[in-house]
């Protein structure tokens, strides 16, 4: 561990509260990091930060703050643009993901990852599941080439409470997991293809109070705007003949509970992972199993039968891998897997504004 690094953390909302800040106090108190730092456009969440994990509140430009590290958990507009200027004033970065809007911001984070030499880990917290190494590794071995992957991330009143959640849309929300993961898992990096997508639900089909229970106590100075739309569904053709369908919701219409389901097929065997994904709580009460293999003759077997039930398992584990990652300078993997699932999600978004299909390039 990099005891002499010195840490800033800009943007202190709610998954730096709940994750990131913690994570780095518990660091500090342990010498694992020299200082730690917080820095908001809110000056009071700022204050609040660092009173709460004994920090120390930073208010001038990034450049001048003379971190080792600095953590980007703003909301996703400002992703890439802090991301540069922290590699630019020679600080490795953990970014929130999704970790640019556009392949073009993307592709300006991957060129200055490898011109400053400062390591980029961006955090698509699904990869870092316990079943996703099991799942890559079943992948490899008993599947023959995957051809089609069906995700899909139904929530059915999780609509994010907060800024950085809400303003991105959906399909960048919980989107960016699914399409992350579907690049990730076999490793479909490198493709080119055609993206298109469409709005599924407006929010006039929400009932009662959509917004995430486990975000309601946001306090009063967070203004979020009510979402138009709650749904989506994309799907991809990856050359050559490759398909991904991707189905995303904050509140979808007629589901009880919350549920995620990921199908991978393979010419030889289809995988099968049915989960609660994030901060659901009916992850506390999802019963098994959570992760099958048919073959082609239709015989299942089980391959795990319970999932974590706390959600810290994977946040922690993903930060774990970032400072290992940045520590070791092995980060571009994880990086470039992050550039291709933004390019594919821009022509998704692309598609979804022209309701026309979108190309898409995932090479860098
Ligand atoms: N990995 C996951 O599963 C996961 C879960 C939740 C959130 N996130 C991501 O984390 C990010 C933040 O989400 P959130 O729910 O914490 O949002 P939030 O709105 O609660 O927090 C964002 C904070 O950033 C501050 N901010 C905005 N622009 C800023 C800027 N330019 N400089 C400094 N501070 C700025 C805001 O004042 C706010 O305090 C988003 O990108 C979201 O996608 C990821």
């Amino acid at each position: 561990m990099n005891r002499g690094w010195r840490a800033l953390v800009i943007g202190c909302g709610w998954i730096s509260r709940q994750v990131h800040l913690p994570y780095l106090a518990g660091l500090r108190a342990t010498g694992g990091l020299r200082s730690l730092y917080v820095a908001d456009t809110a000056p009071e969440r700022a204050a609040r930060a660092a009173r709460d994990f004994d920090a120390e509140m930073y208010t001038g430009p990034l450049e001048g703050a003379g971190a080792d590290l600095v953590l980007v958990a703003t909301p996703p507009a400002d992703h890439a643009t802090l991301t540069l200027r922290a590699l630019a004033a020679g600080a490795r970065v953990i970014v929130e993901k999704p970790l640019a809007l556009t392949v073009e911001d993307a592709a300006s984070v991957l060129a200055a990852a490898h011109r400053h030499g400062g390591g980029v880990y961006p955090l698509y917290t699904m990869r870092h599941r316990p079943e996703a190494a099991l799942i890559r590794q079943v992948l490899a071995q008993r599947m023959g080439p995957a051809y089609e992957i069906r995700a899909s991330w139904l929530r059915h009143d999780g609509v994010p409470a907060t800024q950085g959640g809400t303003e991105p849309g959906v399909l960048w929300d919980l989107g960016s997991h699914l399409v992350d993961l579907a690049l990730w898992l076999p490793d479909w990096c490198g493709a080119t293809g055609t993206a298109r997508a469409e709005h599924q639900h407006s929010a006039a089909a929400a009932i009662g109070d959509p917004r995430a229970g486990w975000q309601r106590q946001e306090p009063a100075d967070q203004v979020v705007s009510a979402p138009k739309w709650h749904g989506v569904r994309a799907e991809a053709t990856l050359d050559p003949g490759r398909r991904l369908h991707v189905e995303a919701s904050w509140a979808a219409p007629g589901i009880r509970r919350d549920r995620s389901r990921i199908d991978i097929v393979g010419e030889q065997a289809t995988l099968t992972w049915r989960t609660v994904l994030g901060w659901s709580p009916d992850r506390r009460t999802v019963c098994g199993p959570t992760l099958w293999i048919t073959d082609a003759d239709g015989r299942k077997q089980v391959l795990l039968h319970d999932q974590p039930r706390d959600p810290h398992v994977e946040y922690t584990a993903q930060l774990d891998a970032a400072f290992a990652a940045l520590t070791s300078g092995d980060a571009a993997g994880s990086l470039e897997t992050a550039y291709a699932s933004t390019a594919l999600l821009h022509a998704m978004r692309t598609s979804l504004d022209t309701a026309a299909p979108a190309p898409f390039d995932t090479r860098n």
